[in-house]
């Protein structure tokens, strides 16, 4: 086929259910009906003559593909709230839109986020890894013992839509809420949550959730020098990759100067760290932060929606804003 035969639209990833026939109701698509991504190369040869593409994280659309795709390329909506797999400049420099999905993963992400802290601070994976195991145990008033939320200072780290639904939740376990932001929130925005210095934040934070986005400016913000201000017997709960330094982290579970730590996602997906598959504090988590039935089909339901007003001549309902 050539490219101008090429159906108009792309779409990288089998999609939740329901989802791709709101989409090829009104436009011809190519779908690559598959859980595993595009490998570079298929990824490249299927760009050519689309005007709209629905890419993952883990699609690169950088300078090589939008010159493969071709002129007539007008929108990358991309399956996720995070975008940087996309060169957003160089879409913008071509008129090509970039769409991302937030708000609809902010209530499954912010759960994520939570039975991730209760797994870490109660010890949930090495107790089932125990058990597992067939390893004899017997119940004992030092089995076990985890870190008790109540009363337990709890700090965000990017009080974003996300940030601010983890400490909404956070009332539920009468712990007291402090967050860092560039910019302090606006009091109704703050969920209750006092604001600090980063600094301050992570020295006054028993439990540390980070929420932040990824980009130059926060990639491994939390380092060794920054992981070294928690408390001693903290717990770190990473919600977004490349924000926590992986092996600083794995570090500092291997010292015993954090008390546990859980991360959704990694800087290097799918390959996780083998320091941090060595520790037993850590709780692993495959990426699952937004993976709810409902959650993903408003997330591939918010893309094709994006795809549908820009073919159609309308504005973006959810750009990426540079
Ligand atoms: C992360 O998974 C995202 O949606 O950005």
């Amino acid at each position: 086929m050539t490219a101008s035969q090429q159906p108009p639209v792309l779409v990288t990833r089998r999609l939740a259910p329901g989802v791709i026939e709101r989409l090829t109701a009104q436009y011809e698509a190519t779908l690559h009906d598959d859980d595993r991504a595009m490998d570079r190369a298929a990824l490249l040869a299927a760009a050519p003559g689309r005007r709209a593409v629905l890419t993952t994280l883990d699609d690169r659309v950088d300078e090589e593909f939008l010159d493969a795709a071709g002129p007539q390329l007008e929108i990358v909506a991309n399956h996720a709230v995070g975008y940087h797999n996309v060169d957003v400049a160089a879409c913008a420099a071509r008129g090509v839109r970039v769409t991302h999905t937030p708000g609809v993963l902010t209530a499954a992400t912010a759960d994520m986020a939570w039975a991730l802290l209760l797994a870490a601070t109660r010890r949930l994976g090495e107790g089932e890894r125990l058990l597992r195991s067939g390893t004899p145990w017997t119940w004992g008033p030092n089995f076990l013992l985890g870190l008790e939320l109540a009363g337990t200072p709890l700090g965000v780290l990017g009080m974003g839509r996300i940030g601010q639904a983890v400490a909404r939740r956070a009332r539920a376990f009468d712990m007291p809420v402090s967050y860092y932001n560039r910019r302090p929130l606006p009091i109704e925005e703050a969920e209750g949550a006092d604001w600090k210095p980063l600094e301050e934040l992570l020295a006054t934070s028993t439990v540390l959730v980070v929420t932040c986005p990824f980009s130059a400016e926060t990639r491994h913000l939390l380092d060794a020098r920054r992981l070294a201000l928690l408390p001693h017997g903290a717990v770190v709960v990473s919600m977004t990759a490349g924000v926590v330094d992986e092996e600083a982290l794995a570090a500092a579970l291997d010292s015993g100067a954090l008390f546990a730590a859980a991360v959704d996602n990694f800087e290097h997906e799918p390959a996780v760290p083998a320091s941090l598959l060595a520790q037993e504090r850590a709780v692993l988590a495959p990426h699952l932060g937004s993976a709810t039935v409902r959650t993903r089909q408003a997330m591939g339901g918010l893309a094709v929606d994006n795809i549908l007003a820009v073919l159609g001549g309308g504005r973006a309902l959810t750009p990426v804003r540079r």
